[in-house]
């Protein structure tokens, strides 16, 4: 299967642009997920890929061949390059069977009647849907539905698979279920795939790499463990975490064991957080700590420990939900967001003493995020 590249994408819509100087590869057989908010250029990347949109500048290449260079004049139509889509709108027809919407595109490519039903059925085989495949196509529920897309979109077997958020119109249940399905499909295959979603944890749970866009650039373009835990710029952890953001002060800077350890001076606290690189002594950090690695308890400020920092503060919120418990914590300026156990019942209005592990902490340089947000 072929990777995809993309240098220096862009795509103007006259005065606007909606996706700026976009670089990246897709490796090969990888599942690669494009996250952001709505309007940040995520189905404009995806439909220049497929050949749907084209790029105003930069190069497209699939494979070894160049599919879009608008300075050569160079664009193969959708057609010819191969990619299997997958919509948020399942987009299958209703006035055909199962069978029929996944055979279009196989009759289409002419193929002979053995192998249009070869494949066919090859590819219901793959969805768990080959019973249903003389049944007509409304009879379905929007989860068979979207395996039937799923289904057309493999069938003549793309070099490149490409979904704009098929998920999104499933519910909870149903869309996790289709995750874990899609995920072991794409494995299966090894098909090189670029999935879409502004949804953080469907693209932790499906992806090889995340790259994170916002304002139609890429912020960030890392593994589901390198976005969530070492998020840099700090919109990505705005976007990618429920974390708490706590401005501080460098002291000093050592070398940590895989990463920089900073000492930092809060409002009313100091303490040891960690870091990608050296920031300088008195430069600004903002410190995140994400709300499921803070403990909370009753007992005073602990006593100071290197590995770890606390705080003390009172409980504002406190939301029981199921599977866990949020709690909005005051401490000075800053609202802590606290995911604890949903046993833990602190109450409201109540003094608590936050804690967090060193190794639960990361921190940027505040002037580098301040500047490349006003950059976006
Ligand atoms: N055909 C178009 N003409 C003008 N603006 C467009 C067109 N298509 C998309 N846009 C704009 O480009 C931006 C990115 O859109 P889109 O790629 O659909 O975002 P996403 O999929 O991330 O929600 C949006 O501001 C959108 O309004
Ligand atoms: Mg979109």
């Amino acid at each position: 299967m072929p990777s995809v590249h993309l240098n220096s994408v862009s795509r103007r819509f006259g005065d606007f642009a909606a996706v700026k100087d976009v670089t990246a590869v897709i490796p090969d057989g990888a599942f690669v997920t494009l996250l952001g908010p709505s309007g940040c250029g995520k189905t404009t990347t995806l439909r220049m890929i497929a050949g749907l949109e084209s790029n105003t500048g930069g190069v497209i290449s699939i494979g070894d061949s160049t599919v879009s260079d608008p300075a050569r004049g160079i664009f193969l139509p959708p057609e010819k390059r191969n990619a299997g889509m997958v919509f948020q709108s399942y987009a299958i027809w209703p006035h055909m069977t199962v069978f029929d919407n996944v055979a279009y595109p196989l009759r289409l490519r002419r193929l002979s009647r053995q192998e249009v039903h070869a494949k066919t059925m090859r590819a219901l085989d793959l969805v768990k849907m080959s019973a249903y495949a003389e049944r007509p196509a409304p009879l379905l529920s929007g989860g068979q539905q979207q395996r039937v897309a799923i289904a057309r979109a493999i069938a003549f077997e793309p070099s490149v698979l490409l979904f704009d958020e098929p998920l999104s119109n499933l519910d909870a249940k149903l869309r996790d279920e289709m995750r874990i399905e899609l995920r072991a499909l794409q494995q299966r295959l090894a098909i090189t795939t670029v999935f879409v979603t502004h949804d953080q944890e469907e693209a932790m749970a499906l992806s090889d790499r995340i790259i994170v866009m916002r304002q139609g650039a890429i912020l960030q373009n890392d593994t589901p463990e390198g976005i969530y835990f070492r998020p840099a710029p700090l919109n990505v952890a705005e976007f990618c975490t429920n974390s708490t953001i706590i401005p501080a002060t460098v002291i000093s800077s050592e070398a940590g064991r895989d990463s920089r350890i900073l000492e930092v001076q809060g409002d009313g606290w100091s303490g040891r957080v960690q870091a990608s690189d050296h920031v300088a002594q008195g430069r600004p950090v903002s410190v995140i700590v994400r709300a499921e690695s803070i403990r909370v308890d009753a007992s005073p400020v602990h006593a100071v420990d290197q590995q770890e920092i606390s705080w003390r503060g009172r409980v504002e919120k406190n939301v029981f939900r199921g599977s866990r418990r949020t709690l909005i914590v005051r401490v000075g300026d800053t609202a802590f967001t606290v995911d604890a156990a949903p046993e833990n019942d602190v109450g409201v209005d109540r003094d608590v003493t936050l804690s967090v592990t060193l190794g639960d902490t990361w921190s940027i340089p505040a002037a580098t995020t301040s500047a490349r947000t006003e950059a976006a």
